[in-house]
């Protein structure tokens, strides 16, 4: 492993993210060991005028509150220091340059390298002037050796074109190694084991295409609205804040055909021939959706056609997978909070139980909350009689590893980009192939030609979107219902 200083600097530090994310999952990673105090500095930059004592303050609120962590906390804290100044004129970088060096000099030997991540917890239209300036007056010293490294967020531009063009931008000041663009669906624990899943058991390969399966769904519920943030939220919309994204980077671990090895490379190299192979998608496969409500906040014009929900059909063109709909569908302001992906058996052909049977096999990848897989079986029902029942095999986490602490989506990528490992992240080709696959339906909702139907908040949603689910082909299962094991 390298050694050496290591300074990470968090830009937007006063921001959302920062505080409820990224500061968090510094500290988890500082508790658990992976940062040590005589190798890491953090800096914190933004415009505010503060002092290192008050970003401090505004970061502890959001990191554990226990008696048992308060010295962890406290020492955490004191590795903190906060550099003031624009994002778009020298002087503040290099002021926050003096500070890293100054850490640097103090903290190496001579012969020791050092290591500086970028973390931008900004709103990306700041990117390319930012990168600029860090290219100019902050990367590592080459003298010593080590690296520099952004970390960027969706959203990664608003279509194909402006995507591109921050691409390029950035692709100009940056190596694609130097490049880590999070999207944090990915350092998830059930899509991590995906690849796990998928090629390490014998059981699912031959299963896994369309002779057997009808119908995959990828779906993401929230039971909240967009409160708090739908000015931003509003410019963009649920296809590019959570279906473009997350929701396609797990359609494209499910739907993917073996890497060559487990490098990040040879993995990223089938998720973009999954992207793609995907067709154009045809209006009549598309339902969209806006709860009744959302326009009263102050910030969210009167006239916003913006959908809080989605259901889109995509066609993967291949072998596997032609003639299986993968449906993906998210929502925001629904009746419940969770994220799973719904495999879909088809029927038992010449079926002898079929008049009493509930329904058909489902695989289930319920990824939060409540991490579990279940594989939905018929099976004798207990008893005298000779009849049939729907029922599971169950892997709850919460059950079997009852001990294992899940670690924060952010935790894991963070730690991936100190150790330069970009398995879970977006490569350049593969943002661009997401985009083209939505960038035709989203201008046209920009346009107003796609027309977003109300919805009530609490509900399921739009009731077309359950009627587009049924002409999909998927099959509900009637008088069953997983219930998590309790502990
Ligand atoms: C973010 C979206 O990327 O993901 C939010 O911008 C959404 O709108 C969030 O709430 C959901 O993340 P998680 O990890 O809570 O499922």
């Amino acid at each position: 492993p390298e050694t050496g200083c290591l300074s990470i600097i968090v830009l937007g530090a006063s921001g959302d993210l920062a505080k409820k994310k990224t500061f968090p999952a510094l500290y988890n990673l500082y508790r658990q060991g992976f940062l040590q105090s005589n190798e890491v500095h953090i800096f914190g930059y933004a415009r505010t005028e503060l002092s290192d004592d008050e970003l401090r303050d505004r970061i502890r609120g959001y990191l554990p509150q226990g008696k048992e962590v308060k010295d962890d906390v406290l020492d955490f804290l004191q590795l903190i220091k906060y550099v003031s100044g624009s994002y778009d004129a020298p002087e503040g970088f290099q002021a926050l340059d003096k500070a890293i060096s100054e850490h640097e000099v103090s903290t190496n030997s001579a012969e020791e390298s050092s290591r500086r991540l970028f973390y931008l917890a900004l709103p990306p239209s700041v990117y390319p002037q930012v990168c600029k300036m860090i290219k100019s007056n902050c990367t590592n010293k080459t003298e010593l050796g080590g690296w520099t490294r952004i970390v960027v967020e969706k959203p990664f531009g608003r279509d194909l074109a402006s995507a591109e063009e921050l691409s390029s931008q950035i692709g100009e000041l940056f190596e694609e190694p130097q490049i880590f663009r999070i999207d944090h669906y990915l350092g998830k624990e059930l899509v991590q084991n995906l690849l796990v899943l998928r090629f390490a058991n014998r059981l699912f390969f031959p299963l896994w295409n369309r002779d057997n399966i009808a119908n995959v769904q990828i779906v993401f519920r929230e039971d909240f609205g967009t409160e708090g943030r739908g000015g931003y939220f509003d410019q963009y919309g649920i296809i590019r804040d959570i279906i473009q994204n997350h929701l396609l980077q797990v359609l494209c671990l499910v739907a993917m055909e073996k890497p060559v090895s487990l490098t990040p490379e040879h993995i990223r190299d089938e998720k973009v021939k999954v992207l793609q192979s995907v067709v154009p998608i045809k209006d009549e496969e598309v339902v969209l959706g806006q709860y009744e409500g959302y326009k009263d906040d102050p910030t969210v014009p009167n006239c916003s056609n913006t959908p809080t929900f989605a259901t889109v059909i995509l066609r993967i063109h291949n072998e596997r997978w032609e003639g299986v709909p993968f449906i993906l569908k998210a929502g925001k302001a629904l009746s419940s909070r969770k994220a799973d992906i719904r495999v879909q058996f088809k029927d038992v052909p010449g079926d002898i139980f079929k008049c009493q049977k509930q329904g058909r096999n489902e695989f289930v990848i319920r990824l939060q909350p409540l991490e579990a897989m279940y594989m939905k079986l018929t099976v004798k029902q207990p008893g005298l009689e000779m009849s049939t029942v729907q029922s599971e095999l169950d892997l709850s986490y919460r059950e079997r590893y009852h001990k294992t602490v899940i670690p924060e989506a952010y935790e894991r990528l963070i730690l991936d980009t100190i150790k330069g490992d970009q398995q879970h992240f977006v490569r350049r080709d593969e943002l661009k192939a997401a985009w083209e696959i939505f960038t035709p339906l989203l201008h046209r909702i920009d346009e107003g030609e796609f027309k977003s139907l109300p919805y009530k908040p609490g509900s399921r949603g739009p009731a077309e979107a359950d009627q587009l689910l049924e002409r999909a082909g998927y099959v509900q299962t009637h008088g069953y219902i997983w219930i998590p094991p309790t502990l």
